[in-house]
């Protein structure tokens, strides 16, 4: 989703803004803009329409200067294209602005205070820098005073850096619900969406909050509220390690990132655990967990799927009842909850604002919370009671694959530690030390064994159009990530089915040559039904692929899978169904890493 990424005091400033847009790729986008100034009116524009590499072919080292503000942007108003690309001018061109979130009342701006502006493009970002210049230039405010006036019009998400072209040493900011961060330089200063972006640069940062604006010299930074009130923030260290975020010799980071899972359990182990296996969890949250009578998991997407995963663990190891809630759907109707309920955010990024949205009313209605993320210092762990990390080390690659099951295995911690607490049979009989290792080889198993999946693969799945993924219990859970996985990246339409469930109606798109995939885990009696399901969509001409635990293997299933812990066959059942995605993509000839319309980091609700 789109990135903002600004310098103020730094000779660099080109090199600082594009190295910066390429730390956010990963988050997806469509087309992206630079503005580099080296004084008063001497600044430059820059855009390009595609890819990073577009813009860098057109700068070509031509532009210098020590302030500067860049963009990638992932459309919502106006498709991708040069025009609609930000940074964005006001009618004189004046100002310059980059802009990320959705402007809820530009319609009502324009024909309010704007009616004889003219526009490039389409974009409601078009609209905020130019009515921050109409108050410049109409009423000759000042630029300050006129984004204030503007910022208290403007309603709707936003992460807004203005810059004004008469004045580049100074860049304005402002953020509501969209993330912003800045970052300390040595004698420089920095502002962007993510902390990655500013990563090479520093690892000091003070975070904005909502409805804050902030002025950003070389060496002095003001935060302010709308009203103009200063306010006093201490800076934070960011835990981010730069060596883990390139690529290697791998062609894609899904499949590094991928092959980096036996790494990520094993690293879980040694956080979470002490060198006797006892549990090393904040004890705060094991209280919190203990103290709620119901547990509910909200996500999106993949975290969502993590959270079913690790439902029926949570429910026998701590003795409360979990519920799973759609982001998207609770930021605007929470069900009837609990009396002591604890809500627990999954969320690899830490930054998706459907989750963030239902984080916010829980903090309004005092509702305690964890965020169980990968990125120290987000939003969503910033804001919520406790966090849980996920130590899975950045990932990159749009499809999550590590840090689903990271979330599995660091939920999994939490669940013994608070069994453990409460005496609990099951958690003191589950040896989790023992059991996660055995997980970090059964994914090293299954990671041997790529060239079968890719011989399969291109069999099943070559040139079909939709697929289906089927499983009962805990398979079935499986089933759904691996089908958002497929169709996220491969675009072959697939549905993750209840496999019982298929005779009910969906049943009839079976046909012949229809690929089906039954996913079995060792669990004889669910499994035999499933083989019944298999039987019947086989009867229908469906091509079968089976992925089964070895505990219920028959001779003829395809791929066999090191059997574990029936708490962790979730994590364990879908290695093969990430590969099948990433061979599956790769044989279409698609970018595995950046599929279209998506974005890592989906900061919009
Ligand atoms: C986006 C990504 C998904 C991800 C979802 C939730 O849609 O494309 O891969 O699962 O956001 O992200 P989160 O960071 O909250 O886990």
């Amino acid at each position: 989703m789109c990135g903002i990424v600004g310098v103020v005091g730094n000779p660099n400033a080109t090199d600082i803004l594009l190295q910066g847009l390429e730390k956010l790729e990963y988050r997806g986008y469509d087309s992206a803009g630079i503005y580099v100034s080296n004084g008063a009116e001497s600044g430059r524009l820059v855009k390009a329409n595609g890819r990073i590499a577009d813009l860098e072919a057109k700068v070509s080292g031509q532009l210098a200067g020590f302030a500067g503000i860049g963009h990638t942007r992932w459309a919502t108003h106006g498709k991708p294209s040069e025009l609609n690309a930000h940074p964005h001018q006001s009618e004189s061109g004046r100002l310059v602005m980059v802009h990320n979130g959705v402007i809820e009342n530009y319609a009502e701006i324009r024909a309010t205070y704007l009616e004889n502006h003219h526009f490039q493009g389409q974009t409601d970002t078009e609209i905020a820098v130019h009515l921050v210049g109409h108050f410049v230039e109409a009423e000759s405010l000042s630029v300050l005073e006129a984004f204030k006036k503007a910022l208290n019009i403007i309603e709707g998400s936003y992460a807004f850096a203005l810059m004004d072209t008469e004045n580049p040493e100074v860049l304005y900011v402002a953020k509501n619900k969209s993330p912003l961060l800045i970052g300390l330089g040595d004698g420089y200063n920095l502002v962007g969406s993510d902390a990655m972006a500013m990563i090479r640069e520093t690892s000091d940062f003070k975070e904005i909050h909502d409805k804050e604006l902030v002025i950003v010299e070389k060496d002095q930074v003001t935060i302010m509220d709308y009203a103009g009130n200063t306010v006093e923030r201490d800076s934070y260290t960011a835990e981010l390690d730069l060596s883990d975020i390139g690529k290697g010799t791998y062609p894609y980071y899904m499949l590094k990132e991928i092959d980096e899972q036996p790494t990520v359990m094993r690293k879980l182990i040694s956080t979470y655990a002490d060198a006797d296996g006892q549990m090393q969890v904040d004890p705060a949250i094991v209280q919190a967990v203990q103290e709620a009578d119901r547990l509910y998991i909200i996500a999106a997407g993949t975290s969502y799927n993590a959270g079913f995963a690790s439902k029926k663990m949570l429910e026998e190891l701590t003795e409360r009842p979990v519920e799973l809630g759609i982001a998207s759907e609770w930021g605007y109707e929470m069900p009837l909850l609990s009396q002591k309920p604890l809500f627990i955010f999954l969320t690899q990024s830490g930054e998706t604002a459907d989750s963030r949205q239902v984080l916010v009313k829980a903090n309004e209605m005092g509702i305690p919370s964890l965020t169980v993320t990968n990125v120290p210092g987000s939003t969503l762990s910033r804001e919520a009671t406790y966090t849980l990390l996920l130590h899975a080390g950045p990932e990159i690659a749009v499809a999550s694959t590590k840090a689903y099951t990271a979330q599995i295995a660091a939920l999994a911690f939490l669940a013994k530690a608070v069994g453990e607490a409460n005496g609990n049979a099951k958690a003191e009989a589950f040896d989790l030390v023992h059991e996660l290792s055995l997980v970090a080889q059964s994914i090293e198993a299954s990671l041997s064994e790529k060239d079968l999946v890719d011989s399969k693969v291109r069999k099943l799945l070559g040139t079909t159009r939709n697929a289906f993924y089927i499983g009962r219990g805990q398979d079935y859970y499986v089933a759904m990530e691996a089908s958002l996985k497929l169709k996220e990246i491969s675009y072959i339409q697939c549905e993750g089915f209840a496999a019982g469930e298929l005779k009910h109606g969906t049943i009839s798109l079976i046909e012949d040559g229809v690929p089906v995939i039954a996913l079995l885990s060792a669990n004889e009696k669910v499994a035999a039904h499933t083989r019944g399901n298999i039987a019947e969509v086989q009867a229908r001409g469906a091509h079968v692929l089976t992925i089964v635990e070895e505990g219920v293997a028959h001779e003829d299933d395809d791929i066999v899978v090191n059997q574990v812990h029936p708490y962790l066959s979730s994590i364990a059942m879908v290695i093969p169904t990430q590969l099948i995605a990433y061979f599956a993509t790769l044989h279409r000839g698609l970018d595995v890493d950046k599929p279209r319309n998506l974005a890592k980091s989906v900061t919009v609700e």
